[in-house]
């Protein structure tokens, strides 16, 4: 393992630029030549790599976004497109890549590194926390602290004028960061897609709490249906008679400086993501499981995103909501 490249796909995250000089740093201080795509893999098909010396990922540890910027990628599902980029890698003598990203990005390397690329382990960076082998992905905590001081904000509003909120928060396909940030911002209900309930359900839960209550904030995950709340707000005040606002967090949620868990985790993946190229992992991403980073299984190509299962947390948000 000599020459190796580092990209970041998909949506940005907190906490990418930490794992982007986790990688440079290690790979340097162990001798390989590390190399940044910018674009993700946009720039493995444009054919563009930079060298990555240790002084080029200073002082980007505290920031959002991604030093080397990210794009969704279509043109890498083609096969011809990819053949092409696994052509370029080996021709510049490539050993090794590591992605850092959410579901799509691992789904292009899991394809690359089975049709011949190079030696491949992923870092999992969505807010979304929904990559499957994982219990937690890059991004995840800031985005979900972000959204919480948010709900925070908007609660002060609600109580003082006895108002009803819909907060819209991120999550494609999943109800995890609605869910988080739903049981420690107090909210009244929590949406989510995994569990959906009906308009008419929301609205019987709002007037069956044991208290009267003036004011209420009601968590919903987007769902892939990005404004999803504003016509719920329109069926809710139908039902209800009651005034409902709303607040789309939308991409508020994606950037930011990282926490100290983002921070952290994406330090120890970088390494690890780094050292198993070394001990000639391939095919592999960085995991946390049971608290642990560790290196797991790449998720199988036609398995789909994880989602959220745990239904005792929105038991316990019924019980704590009264
Ligand atoms: O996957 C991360 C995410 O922020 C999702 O929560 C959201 O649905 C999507 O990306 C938005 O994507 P874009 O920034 O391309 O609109």
């Amino acid at each position: 393992m000599k020459k190796i490249v580092v990209l970041t796909s998909g949506g940005d995250a907190p906490g990418m630029n930490a794992a982007i000089r986790a990688v440079v740093r290690t790979g340097n201080y162990y001798g390989l030549s590390v190399y940044g795509c910018k674009l993700g893999y946009q720039g493995l098909v444009d054919e563009k790599l930079i060298l990555l010396e240790p002084e080029n990922v200073a002082n980007c540890i505290q920031h959002g976004g991604t030093i080397l910027k990210a794009e969704r990628c279509a043109a890498f599902y083609e096969k011809s497109v990819r053949d092409r980029c696994r052509d370029f890698l080996a021709s510049n003598h490539i050993d090794g890549l590591i992605v850092i990203g959410g579901n799509g990005t691992f789904h292009g390397a899991a394809l690359l590194s089975e049709e011949g690329g190079p030696a491949t382990i992923g870092i999992p960076g969505t807010i979304d926390n929904d990559i499957p082998n994982t219990d937690y992905t890059v991004g995840f905590d800031t985005a979900r602290n972000t959204a919480l001081q948010a709900i925070d904000k908007i609660r002060d509003t609600a109580s003082s004028h006895n108002r009803n909120f819909l907060v819209e928060v991120m999550g494609r396909k999943s109800g995890f960061l609605a869910v988080d940030v739903g049981i420690a911002g107090g909210a009244e209900v929590i949406v989510i897609p995994e569990f959906e309930i009906s308009v008419q359900a929301i609205a019987d839960k709002l007037t069956q709490h044991k208290r009267p209550k003036q004011s209420s904030i009601i968590v919903v995950a987007e769902a892939d249906k990005p404004g999803r709340s504003i016509e719920m707000a329109e069926q809710l005040e139908k039902i209800t008679h009651v005034p409902y606002r709303v607040c789309i967090l939308g991409h508020t949620q994606r950037g930011g400086s990282p926490t100290m868990m983002d921070r952290l985790i994406a330090s120890e993946m970088g390494f690890l993501a780094v050292k198993s190229l070394m001990e000639k992992e391939s095919h592999k991403m960085t995991a946390v499981k049971r608290g642990e980073v560790v290196l797991a299984a790449f998720p199988k190509l036609d398995e789909s995103m994880r989602v959220f299962t745990d239904k005792r947390l929105l038991e316990l948000n019924e019980v704590l909501c009264v």
